[in-house]
């Protein structure tokens, strides 16, 4: 592979270095159906695509960590030391790897020599493809192989999660890391985000290809509502268990979240818990119909879910709503929605194959008139989870 040359040559330039370093890569994520519903003790449904991070490391002799990223090349390398893995503000992206690496030696891993590593990432930030966890990932991965760590993908999963939540300060759920770590080529994956019990399901989509469209639209998971939106759901719940033992909100059937709805005072709080309900239904439904090869069935809950995140969880916006709105009104599309945690990012569209030029030149003349810039658009190819590469 061309870029995996041109990488090494990289790699051996910013480090000065004529050391052969290994090499990894970390796919990003799409999810099909089950958004706002892993930390809700809900089903996802995501699969990791053939976008992702190349991450290629060295062990160095001494104690020292070097950390660069070519999409972030004007900030150079960021020096650490295993012996201060910290947070710090100024370490910026390189947080991401520090957190992982304190993480797996408080676990108790035996990491006691220092690295140099180069990154490249060819999904665009901040865009919804969960290219922190593909950075996660693709840092444990390499750890536990340079280290020969023997550790299993599962924990290195929920340290990714760990990361997010303790070090970064999100409080995001399992399926970024889940679907990073676990992903399979043309498969989505079923997750219980309670038990962790998972199904792949063969993405057989016949004539059709999953478009990803980028609005463009800058946004960061930290600075968004989706910690509020977290709250708003745990204040639901905690109401409802006042009369039902329930630990979830993943447990509700939609019939019982309407007999019981009463009990959550705030309305606000009460549409919020009724997306987690029926989007966890919806999930489960679209695997079904998934399996049984009903795409229209499988694109009508996609659209389903997209009024939902709009209308009762409130994560969309005009970017996303406009893509999707204008997906809808094309023949030759079966569904779509936006996809990850929304307050812009990427929408996702079940496409027919040899419509897809025009699909992409009508949605982007709408984008374009309504929000003033492009779009950009991807095929998602359906790639495996994180792994060394060679
Ligand atoms: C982000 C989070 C995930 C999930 C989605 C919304 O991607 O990292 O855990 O909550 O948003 O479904």
């Amino acid at each position: 592979m061309e870029i995996t040359y041109n990488l090494q040559k990289e790699f051996k330039a910013i480090f000065n270095t004529t050391v052969q370093p290994r090499m990894f890569f970390a796919p990003g994520r799409i999810n099909l159906i089950g958004e706002h519903t892993d930390y809700n003790g809900g089903h996802v449904f995501p699969a990791s695509i053939s976008y992702g991070t190349f991450a290629l490391a060295a062990k160095r002799n001494d104690r020292k960590l070097r950390f660069y990223s070519m999409n972030f090349s004007e900030i150079g390398i960021i020096e650490a030391d295993l012996s201060d893995l910290t947070y710090k503000e100024g370490d910026n992206w390189a947080n991401y790897p520090k957190g992982v690496l304190l993480y797996m030696k408080e676990t108790g891993y035996d990491i006691s020599q220092g690295l140099d590593i180069l990154y490249y990432g060819n999904i665009p930030n901040g865009a919804g493809l969960s290219s922190s966890a593909s950075i996660e990932l693709a840092t444990s991965v390499l750890l536990n192989n340079l280290f020969n760590l023997r550790m299993d993908r599962i924990p290195m999963i929920q340290l990714g999660q760990k990361v997010e939540n303790q070090y970064i300060g999100v409080n995001s759920g399992i399926m970024d890391q889940f679907a990073i770590g676990m992903g399979k080529e043309n498969h989505a994956i079923l997750l219980n985000c309670e038990t962790l019990d998972y199904e792949y399901a063969p993405l057989v989509l016949d004539d059709h290809v999953i478009s990803i469209i980028n609005t463009n639209k800058q946004r960061t998971l930290a600075g968004s509502k989706y910690n509020e939106r977290r709250s708003q759901c745990e204040q639901a719940l905690h109401e409802l268990q006042e009369e039902l033992s329930i630990k979830t909100l993943g447990e509700l059937s939609p019939e019982e979240f309407e007999q019981n709805k009463h009990l959550i005072k705030d309305e606000v709080n009460q549409r919020r818990a009724k997306h987690a309900v029926y989007e966890n239904a919806r999930t489960l439904e679209a695997l079904e119909h998934l399996q049984n090869g009903n795409l229209a069935e499988f694109g009508e809950l996609i659209n389903q879910s997209h009024v939902s995140l709009r209308d009762d969880y409130e994560v969309s916006c005009l970017e996303l709503d406009t893509i999707v709105q204008t997906a809808w009104e094309q023949e030759s599309v079966i569904g779509a929605r936006m996809t990850g945690a929304g307050f812009g990012g990427c929408a996702i569209a079940i496409v027919e194959k040899d419509k897809i030029e025009e699909f992409k030149k009508s949605v982007n003349d709408i984008y374009r008139e309504k929000v003033g810039y492009d779009a950009t658009f991807y095929i998602a190819s359906i790639a495996d989870g994180a792994k060394e590469i060679n």
